[in-house]
């Protein structure tokens, strides 16, 4: 089978629905995220803080494309969708936009009190709709399959990508 890549904004249930997904389909998951976390050696927030964002972009960048060698479930993280770069990359690849309107999106952050994200952490609610507002069109538009997560389970998520692959 080939990679999915799943995309999508903070709170989307990337990594939810990748594990779920990929004990479905017998398929390795590859949580950027995680191994983002043991590349750079510290959790995201405070490499952000040291390095800035932009270099947290480029670690990003590079595993895309080594996570794309192998076929596996990719749970990206939510910027991976603004590098051009990375747009390119993933234009022919079999790519599931997990959607969910901002008000929801910015519950599930705020009630996620494991996974501080940097941009949760210095933007307000009003911040963070306007910046999933301002990244919306990329999602839709580099997505070969959209599912609409808002009121459903991990288990129908999963079910309704593997319907459509
Ligand atoms: C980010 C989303 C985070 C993480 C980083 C930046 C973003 O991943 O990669 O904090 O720019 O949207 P999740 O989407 O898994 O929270």
């Amino acid at each position: 089978m080939e990679s999915i890549v799943l995309i999508g904004f903070m709170g989307a249930g990337k990594t939810t629905v990748s594990r779920a997904l990929a004990a479905s389909t017998h398929t390795e998951v590859v949580d950027m995220d995680d191994v983002l976390v043991k590349r750079i050696g510290q959790p995201i927030n405070d490499y952000f803080e040291e390095h800035g964002e932009a270099a947290f972009r480029e670690h990003e960048t590079a595993l895309l494309k080594e996570a794309l060698t192998n076929d596996s479930i990719i749970a990206t993280g939510g910027g991976v969708i603004l590098q051009p770069e990375n747009q390119k990359v993933l234009a022919d690849k079999l790519v599931v936009y997990l959607k969910a309107d901002a008000n929801t999106l910015v519950h599930r952050i705020r009630e996620d009190k494991v996974n501080m994200r940097p941009l949760a952490i210095k933007n307000d609610d009003g911040d963070l709709k306007r910046l999933f507002f301002s990244r919306e069109k990329l999602y839709e538009k580099l997505a070969k399959i959209t599912v609409d997560t808002s009121e459903k389970s991990p288990k129908e998520i999963v079910e309704e990508i593997i319907q459509q692959v």
